[in-house]
């Protein structure tokens, strides 16, 4: 049964009154100024069982007693209960692909069966995992040896978007458990990025993981096969191909098409979508990097995750309270983007990796219903890590004409307490104030009396005071950690994924399809044959001809 516009929601229009009425009005300041305990009303504490307490503080939200009541109605209203049991559950909920959406069982600890089309998966769930053990444990330990008798010591991770980008931003976030392999990742279909790679790497004891679910797509393939020709250029025998070249992938056929051996083949299945596909046989590079058992941990993090949002009541939900959040201000609010901002470096591609999470998710116009959305979706994502943002774009957060909602991650400890600790206390200072300023800004009067008392007056005084006002109440949400382990990390990923999954319930997009990337891919192709000659085109139109044109004149 298909669902009303959201539009057309009572509740949805209620919210929408209240904020006609009183949204312009909430003040940040003010609120926290009204209410001294306002943290305590609006901070949430998830107790891991082993990596300590994971914190989200929402106080510093333009959202009152009376708006965060009707938005979690809101929640309800939509029949996100019901959403989220059909998801874990298995029913085809990608209603465009005809597929369910399990990539909850791929880490599901429970020990109890998935089902999915009548079929229980745990047990080639299990299978390839096992699988993934004993390659890592084989590859670690040096079992594994290459042609010529040498152990790994370089993975290269051929893949793209999904299968490029998780993996990377999580063996990026957990060097610190490193396992000592390098590990490279090459996604882009430009030649440099494999050029530049390869000259790092030596054939003999390196490992290509060609990482693709369709196993069809354009750049992994290409890059997969000039990886494949450069190897062969050293070690000049095919059979060596199987001791250096495994496959991640839902297409066994073209795997070994491409020549993989089947037994380097690591296989998932079509109800894993690729922008969620870390937690399967597409994690080999991160259990290869970490070792299996914090894999494990990853996935134990994202299933502790995944019992707290089935099981939390709405307000005590920490993916169902950041999505409501998110919806409050690009719904009502108009905010076009949405910061994510860790203060670690080792998060440095965690904005990169919820950029496709998010955008590729809920980028959709149209509802499960077929009709057109009258009414924004998923926000466009973006950020970098703090401090480095500071420098950067957070003048525009601070002093900017937009509504920029941020979410701030940052860990309590460092790995890296270098110079006794005092780059970790600057990190979290910066981290704090930058919430603390965003949220209650600087008035006129602060302004002037700190000039005055720096001795500046008269007319020169009145003209930089408008300049250095702060007009504060930028909404953001701050998530403190204890420590970035492989739990903590598994905890975060499977949160931001199931806040998509809840807007995309309230907004009734298909979050797990991926049609607007198609058409380029198509066009593509076509230029493709343009390309192979020097010839002077005009089939496309006047843009696209000149553009080619010019190509072929200059290359
Ligand atoms: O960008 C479109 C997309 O289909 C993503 O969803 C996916 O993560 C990526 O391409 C790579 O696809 P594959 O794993 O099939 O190579």
């Amino acid at each position: 049964m298909s669902k009303p516009l959201l539009s057309t929601d009572p509740v949805y229009q209620k919210v929408q009154q209240y904020y006609d009425a009183n949204g312009a009005k909430i003040n940040i300041k003010q609120l926290f100024e009204s209410d001294p305990k306002r943290f305590d009303k609006f901070n949430l504490t998830l107790k891991t069982p082993n990596d300590g307490d994971i914190l989200l503080d929402y106080s510093k939200n333009r959202i009152t007693d009376d708006v965060w009541k009707l938005l979690l109605q809101l929640a309800e209203s939509r029949g996100l209960a019901k959403a989220r049991d059909e998801m874990f559950g298995g029913t085809h909920i990608n209603i465009t692909e005809d597929r369910a959406v399990l990539h909850t069982a791929l880490r599901n600890k429970s020990g109890k069966p998935v089902m999915v089309d009548g079929k229980d998966v745990m047990p080639d769930v299990l299978a390839v995992l096992a699988h993934m053990k004993e390659f890592t444990n084989q590859v670690l330990s040096g079992e594994w040896k290459g042609y010529t008798g040498k152990k790994i010591t370089d993975v290269v991770n051929i893949g793209i978007g999904g299968s490029d980008l998780g993996p990377l931003m999580v063996t990026e976030a957990l060097k610190p458990f490193s396992k000592g392999l390098n590990m490279h990742f090459v996604s882009n279909i430009d030649g440099t990025h494999l050029a530049e790679t390869l000259k790092k790497i030596s054939a003999e004891s390196t490992l290509f993981i060609i990482a693709s679910k369709t196993f069809t797509t354009q750049e992994t393939i290409t890059n997969a096969t000039s990886a494949k020709t450069w190897f062969l250029e050293t070690a000049k025998d095919p059979s060596a191909v199987a001791k250096h070249f495994v496959a991640l992938s839902t297409n066994e056929e073209k795997a070994t098409a491409f020549g993989i051996d089947a037994k380097n083949m690591f296989g998932f299945w079509d109800w894993v979508g690729g922008r969620y596909s870390l937690w399967s046989a597409i994690g080999l590079s991160i259990s290869l990097s970490i070792g299996f058992e914090n894999f494990e941990k990853l996935q134990e993090g994202a299933y502790f995750v995944d019992q707290h949002f089935q099981t939390a009541p709405l307000d005590q939900n920490v993916p169902v309270i950041l999505a409501l959040l998110g919806i409050w201000y690009s719904n009502f609010y108009g905010a076009e983007t949405t910061a994510l901002l860790p203060y670690d470096q080792y998060l440095h591609r965690f904005s990169a990796y919820f950029q496709q999470g998010d955008m590729e998710s809920n980028g959709k116009g149209v509802c499960k219903s077929g009709k057109r959305a009258d009414y924004q979706t998923g926000p466009i994502v973006w950020g970098e890590p703090g401090t480095n943002g500071q420098h950067a774009f957070y003048q525009l957060i601070h002093q900017g004409t937009r509504v920029i909602p941020c979410d701030f991650i940052a860990p309590a400890q460092t790995h890296n307490p270098i110079a006794g600790g005092i780059h970790h206390k600057l990190i979290l200072a910066n981290f704090l104030a930058q919430t603390e300023a965003l949220a209650l800004g600087k008035t006129e009067e602060q302004v002037r009396s700190e000039l005055e008392k720096a001795g500046m007056k008269g007319e020169k005084l009145e003209n930089l005071v408008p300049h250095k006002v702060f007009t504060g109440n930028r909404p953001t949400n701050s998530i403190v950690v204890k420590k970035v382990t492989p739990f903590v990390l598994g905890a975060l990923i499977a949160t931001y994924e199931h806040k998509i999954f809840t807007q995309g319930v309230i907004w009734d997009v298909n979050s797990f399809d991926q049609w607007g990337v198609e058409l380029g891919k198509a066009l593509a192709k076509a230029i493709e044959g343009d390309l192979a000659n020097n010839d002077k085109v005009s089939s496309h139109d006047s843009s696209t001809n000149g553009l080619i044109n010019f190509i072929k004149s200059n290359w």
